[in-house]
């Protein structure tokens, strides 16, 4: 059975980012996937500080949490990211952990390696704003997801979005949890959507 990494991207454990995400789990689990979910915020993980170290060996200097983390990339098949919109984008601490894919892009971009590009990587992205819904709430967000999921050799399968959370939690949303759910079950077959709710 194929390995998802969730990426669990706020540090309010238990709120509409993690509860969201879970959701999608209990669905893949009932599938019987093996998962494996990471608190980005319990983890260790520093800045890139842009040496270029991995522009010339494909690998990061830095040792720190990250480790298991590129272990994690490196074995998994589908990828979750799930984070808080903050000041119209990803939180800090998400970015920071995208950052620190620079290694990746290194080796796809720069040093032409075949880093997972034959395999068959699927990645979702999943994300909560506090504020009422808009039309472009979230769009800048895309752009940074996608290159992060190109870096890696995932196919950018789709995008979650929930606004309103500062009003009305997900824990309250049994329409998103069971639709989420839906997505979580049928994981590896899902094509393309874009879920703005
Ligand atoms: C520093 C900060 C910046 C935020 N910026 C935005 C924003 O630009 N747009 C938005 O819709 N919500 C924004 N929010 C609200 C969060 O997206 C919202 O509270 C969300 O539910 C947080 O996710 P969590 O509940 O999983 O922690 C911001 C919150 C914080 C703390």
């Amino acid at each position: 059975m194929k390995k998802i990494l969730a990426l669990m991207g706020s540090s309010r454990i238990n709120k509409n980012t993690d509860i969201l995400l879970d959701s999608m789990l209990k669905g893949a689990e009932d599938k019987g996937y093996e998962i494996n979910k990471i608190y980005i915020s319990k983890e260790n993980i520093s800045p890139c500080k842009g040496c270029n170290y991995c522009g010339i060996k494909g690998e990061c200097v830095i040792n720190d949490d990250m480790a298991k983390i590129y272990d994690y990339l490196d074995n998994s098949d589908i990828f979750i990211l799930a984070a808080p919109l903050y000041f119209n984008t990803v939180n800090g601490m998400t970015k920071n952990l995208i950052d620190r894919c620079q290694r990746y892009w290194s080796v796809k971009y720069k040093l032409g390696g075949d880093y997972k590009r034959n395999h068959d990587r699927r990645g979702i992205f999943l994300a909560v704003g506090g504020a009422e819904y808009s039309h472009d709430q979230f769009s800048a967000t895309i752009p940074t997801i996608d290159l992060f999921f190109k870096a890696i050799n995932a196919k950018y399968i789709g995008n979650y979005f929930v606004s309103n959370t500062d009003n009305i939690s997900v824990q309250e949303r049994k329409d998103i949890k069971d639709e989420i759910y839906e997505i979580g079950y049928n994981i590896d077959e899902v094509e393309n959507f874009y879920i703005h709710r």
